[in-house]
């Protein structure tokens, strides 16, 4: 399951129009085969990986994560206040975030206020300033719901249920998958509710769906037509086939594979199956 913003896109698609009108190199490619387990210039190597014990009490679960990542953590962090102080330069507003927000805020719901204290003393990032960045507390910000989901849900339907009627702090594409036959949707949100629910249809021969960027109603930026191209490699295929492997070849497919794909991760329910792989589009290639 994946929660993903509905509009980082935008911003990076009508900059590439300009960079791209003269020239037509092969932003495209016929689907790809046998590119797994992944090698050679697409791929930029693995994931490290973490266990989170949630049975240790909050406070020490992130311990070895937070301690590993709390410089780069903190050169964000910084990065945002400079954003902010170039908006409004007497430091102010930072201030305020620092000292002022904890107590204005109340606490955050379940786990998250003591797992965020200890994130604020193992990075010595004031508490206001994680809490701040996290997002207000009358909506569920969306690492919270699926963090919630992945914990706490036991079926399919459960969490379809919650992904489809908890509010949230910003709209966003759920995809969610179970473990029987025809289990699998993806719901697009608003923070108030659920616009489109798009379920597999193996009836009707529908046995995948695919969410890139867009709401499934509206077309693609022309530039960044990732469903098509999806789609046409998913239909050179067969249901029966499917597996990492074969997903991995799609998705680095150009245009599905582009300079905007940080990682590609496979999932498969049934056999639990998690993995995750940094990825590179080397020229020539679209999207940056
Ligand atoms: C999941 O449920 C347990 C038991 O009710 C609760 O303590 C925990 O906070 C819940 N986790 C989340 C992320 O809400
Ligand atoms: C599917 O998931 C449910 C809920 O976790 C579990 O009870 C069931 O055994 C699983 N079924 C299969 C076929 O893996
Ligand atoms: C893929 O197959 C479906 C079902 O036959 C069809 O409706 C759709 O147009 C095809 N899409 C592409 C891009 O080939």
């Amino acid at each position: 399951m994946l929660g993903r913003s509905r509009l980082p896109f935008v911003f990076l698609a009508v900059a590439v129009t300009c960079a791209v009108a003269q020239h037509a190199p092969p932003w495209t490619e016929d689907c790809r085969k046998s590119t797994y387990p992944p090698s050679g210039p697409t791929y930029r190597g693995p994931v490290p990986w973490y266990t989170i014990n949630l049975d240790l009490p909050p406070y020490k679960r992130w311990q070895q994560l937070i301690t590993d990542k709390a410089p780069s953590l903190r050169i964000i962090v910084n990065s945002l206040k400079d954003v902010v102080n170039a908006f409004v330069p007497s430091g102010k507003i930072m201030q305020i975030v620092d000292q002022k927000l904890p107590g204005l805020l109340g606490n955050f719901p379940g786990p998250y206020e003591e797992e965020m204290k200890a994130i604020s003393d193992i990075t010595g990032i004031p508490l206001g300033v994680i809490e701040w960045i996290l997002g207000k507390k009358d909506a569920m910000w969306i690492g919270f719901i699926t963090r919630s989901v992945l914990e706490n849900s036991t079926s399919y339907e459960e969490a379809r249920n919650i992904l489809i009627k908890t509010k949230i702090l910003a709209p966003a594409y759920f995809i969610l998958g179970g473990n029987k036959s025809g289990e699998g949707c993806v719901i697009t949100r608003d923070r108030k509710k659920s616009l489109d629910i798009y379920e597999l249809d193996l009836e009707q021969s529908r046995w995948y769906v695919v969410e890139t960027n867009y709401d499934r109603w509206k077309n693609p930026f022309f530039l960044d037509d990732r469903r098509t191209a999806a789609k046409m490699c998913l239909n050179q295929t067969t249901q029966e086939s499917i597996s990492l492997p074969t997903m991995y070849d799609i998705l680095s497919t150009k245009p599905v594979l582009n300079k905007l794909t940080v990682f590609t991760t496979l999932m498969d329910v049934a056999k639990g199956q998690f993995e995750t792989y940094l990825r590179d589009c080397p020229d020539p290639c679209i999207g940056w």
